[in-house]
């Protein structure tokens, strides 16, 4: 399901896998509910690769998924970063890559593992031992093309009844370009057109908003529900603009979370948005005649909100 929403081309860029995967976190996090444990073992050096941003988070979703299904009385997934060369003997084992520098990403967990049999087939589209509706096996069918696209490598280490850990292999790109560099042909030339944190506690919707914003050249944060919104805005003070929805749980809505927003940050840029008739909303939420935010009515298309953001003004950044 997670799979095959997007096939368009990749659009690679040079990417910092480790800030990736914590922007990435909050969607993670949500598809591990208790009694299964999430782990994060990522490597503190800058680990560099020229890969499509949207595609490793898919691939990544699709890993931590397939884990968590493999432990339906719990247990943990580790994600882990590093980075290894490999030498030429090596590589060559690894679908013939050239030897080189490697940024190394593991999902592994403490579920039922696979047989030998089942490890052969699972790349193959459709190949699935789930049941009907439950998957559609296209997966690792996803990771497999993002990996190999990227010129990169899958490796499968899995037992029954000893845990599975799956490994990418992406050729590393050299760490001073991390982030954007213009010195690198493949970085984008544009910078972003500003920081913008997103709130949202539904992680599919919170997905899409992310590649929504991310097409339109917005540099993302996320964050599941208005206390961590509130963390993280007073932790980081470049952001631009903070797009809330606003039912959401944990004891704040959106509108209580702008209001907290301006008066820790007066120059803060607020959207809000809710699929939610503005009748059943919080007082104070935009959707009204005296309009306190701005407001976004769900679903709504990337025009809408890029329109909206745009009539916000967001300051042009020069970095
Ligand atoms: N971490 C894992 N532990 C045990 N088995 C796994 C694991 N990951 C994948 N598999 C096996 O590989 C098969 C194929 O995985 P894949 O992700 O391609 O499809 P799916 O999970 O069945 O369906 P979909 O991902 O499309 O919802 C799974 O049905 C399962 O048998
Ligand atoms: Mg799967």
């Amino acid at each position: 399901m997670l799979a095959f929403s997007r096939r368009q081309p990749l659009r690679p860029e040079i990417n910092n896998i480790n800030a990736l995967i914590e922007g990435f976190e909050a969607v993670l996090r949500r598809a591990c509910p208790e009694p299964i444990e999430l782990e994060m073992a990522l490597d503190p050096r800058p680990l560099a690769a020229n890969i499509d941003s949207a595609q490793f988070e898919t691939a990544l979703l699709n890993l931590i998924v397939n884990a968590r299904d493999a432990m339906p009385k719990g247990g943990s997934v580790r994600i882990s970063t590093g980075r290894k060369k490999l030498g030429a003997a090596e590589a060559k084992a690894m679908s013939e890559l050239p030897p080189g520098d490697y940024v190394t990403v593991g999902v592994a967990d403490t579920g039922e593992g696979m047989a030998p049999e089942v490890v052969s087939r699972v790349f193959e589209p459709f190949f699935t031992t789930k049941e009907v509706g439950k998957g559609s096996g296209l997966g690792l069918s996803q990771v497999y093309g993002f990996v190999t696209q990227s010129g990169g490598h899958v490796a499968i280490d899995s037992k029954p009844g000893a845990g599975t850990t799956v490994t990418l292999y992406l050729p590393a790109a050299p760490a001073v370009a991390a982030g954007r560099s213009a010195s690198d042909p493949h970085a984008t030339t544009t910078p972003p057109v500003g920081r913008i944190l997103i709130v949202e506690d539904d992680p599919e919707v919170l997905d899409v908003t992310v590649e929504m914003l991310r097409t339109l050249g917005w540099e993302v944060l996320t964050a599941p529900d208005a206390p961590s919104g509130l963390s993280v805005l007073r932790r980081d003070a470049d952001i631009d603009v903070l797009f809330s929805d606003i039912v959401m749980p944990r004891g704040m809505n959106g509108v209580e979370l702008a209001r907290e927003a301006r008066r820790l940050r007066p120059e803060l840029r607020v959207l809000l948005a809710s699929g939610y008739p503005a009748s059943a909303l919080p007082a104070g939420n935009g959707a009204g005649e005296e309009d306190e935010f701005p407001f976004l009515s769900k679903p709504y298309r990337a025009s809408e909100l890029a329109r909206k953001l745009r009539a916000m003004q967001p300051r042009v950044r020069t970095r």
